[in-house]
């Protein structure tokens, strides 16, 4: 019997482990899958939890309000220290880019114990953009000893660092997070279209995600400007926001886009009904990784409010779009995406490059013949 510990703390983590964590349950024989959440997130992060009924074994309930990088680094690193001490795992799975995972990575690495990354390779070239993501998983490669890559231009950004051994192109456990939502909330058609009452669906709904770091100031002041320019300019979209908790978020939001009638601020949607919000709509505006990737699977063009960006294989798919961070740019494309039509239907047509749903199957599967 294995020990396998999955270290994860923010939402993204939770949604893209927790079909992993599902597969290695079923083979108990085999496997022990044991998690450890940071709390790095609580409210987002519980959502997820109790939608996929995940109990942690241990919660170091980090969140502070308005935490440093410092805050959870620091905090981080020491608790997880006891955590592997009494746990003992084979493995530890971290997932991503955020805090959380390099803890995960670092503490492992300082016991002695193997690491695996999943979503392996991302990289945009640009250590300020996304900031700290891309020196996160810069360093996470190279703690790991095994790395479930996505793609293969995922496989290759690793090879240029030098990390070939035990690379393995997977694709990405998004996907199957999504196909599983999706069959939990196929059921409840009723229930959904009670929570969004307030939504004129006869309207295109525009999605609306934005929370990066590097961003915060102009550019993040230049997108929801952008935003409130598209909602006065077409009366015949609805926009909608599910808001980041993050108070560098909040406070910009609400100061620029509470006032207009067709823009509607929402706290942060659970899982399902954010997939159901998806799906109803008619396109995405999003500086959200995780978004990026799972909009192409339910044919949403995704305009991605970034500089850079590390998901390019959905730009060279053309499910989705660069517009930056720039106000006239963004305005220009929403309304390109509006108004023609075979720009729209070959946005929303192309095929999603990021996995087919049998992630964490494969991922098992290769683990059952490996000694570790
Ligand atoms: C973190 C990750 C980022 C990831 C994002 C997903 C790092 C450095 N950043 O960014 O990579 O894309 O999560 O959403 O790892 N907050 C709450 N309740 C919550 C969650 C957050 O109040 O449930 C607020 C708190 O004030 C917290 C702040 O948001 O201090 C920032 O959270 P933090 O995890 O540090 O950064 P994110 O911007 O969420
Ligand atoms: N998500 C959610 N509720 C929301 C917004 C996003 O459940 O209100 C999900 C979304 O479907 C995706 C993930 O959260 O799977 C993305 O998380 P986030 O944008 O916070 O982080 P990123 O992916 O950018 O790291």
């Amino acid at each position: 019997m294995k020990k396998i510990l999955f270290v994860f703390g923010t939402r993204p983590e939770a949604i893209k482990m927790a079909p992993l964590i599902k597969e290695f349950s079923r083979f108990p024989e085999l496997f022990q899958a044991i998690t450890c959440i940071t709390g790095q997130h609580r409210h987002m992060l519980d959502q997820v939890l109790a939608f996929f009924s995940i109990t942690p074994d241990y919660d170091l309930n980090l969140m502070q309000p308005d935490q440093s990088l410092f805050d959870i680094t620091s905090k981080g690193l020491k608790a997880l220290e006891a955590v592997l001490e009494d746990c003992t795992p084979s493995l530890v799975f971290v997932q991503g880019d955020t805090t959380t995972a390099f803890l995960g990575a670092l503490g492992s690495y300082y016991k002695k114990i193997k690491v695996a990354h999943l979503e392996a390779g991302l990289r945009s070239g640009n250590r300020q953009s996304p900031f700290p993501e891309e020196g996160n998983r810069i360093m996470i490669g190279h703690l790991a000893d095994f790395h479930f890559a996505p793609t293969n231009t995922a496989q290759k950004n690793l090879a240029q660092e030098n990390i070939r051994d035990n690379v393995y192109v997977v694709g990405n456990t998004v996907i199957d997070a999504l196909y599983l939502g999706l069959s939990i909330l196929k059921e409840e058609e009723a229930t959904y279209l009670r929570f969004f009452h307030k939504l004129d669906f006869t309207k295109k709904i525009i999605l609306v995600t934005g929370h990066r770091r590097e961003s915060f100031g102009a550019p993040f002041e230049n997108i929801c400007l952008a935003i409130k320019k598209i909602a006065q300019t077409f009366e015949d979209v609805e926009v909608v926001y599910p808001v980041h908790l993050n108070p560098n978020v909040q406070g910009v939001v609400n100061r620029i886009l509470s006032d207009q009638p067709n823009i509607h601020l929402l706290a942060p949607l659970e899982y399902p009904h954010l997939l159901w919000l998806m799906e109803k709509s008619y396109l995405v505006l999003t500086d959200s990784g995780g978004i990026q990737e799972e909009a192409p699977s339910l044919g949403k063009p995704v305009l991605v409010m970034r500089e850079v960006t590390e998901r390019t294989e959905g730009i060279e798919a053309g499910t989705a779009a660069l517009v930056g961070t720039d106000r006239q740019t963004i305005v220009q494309k929403v309304t390109e995406l509006l108004q023609d039509q075979p720009v729209y239907e070959s946005m929303a047509n192309a095929v999603n490059p990021y996995g087919d749903g049998t992630t964490s199957q494969q991922i098992v599967s290769l683990l059952q013949g490996i000694q570790l």
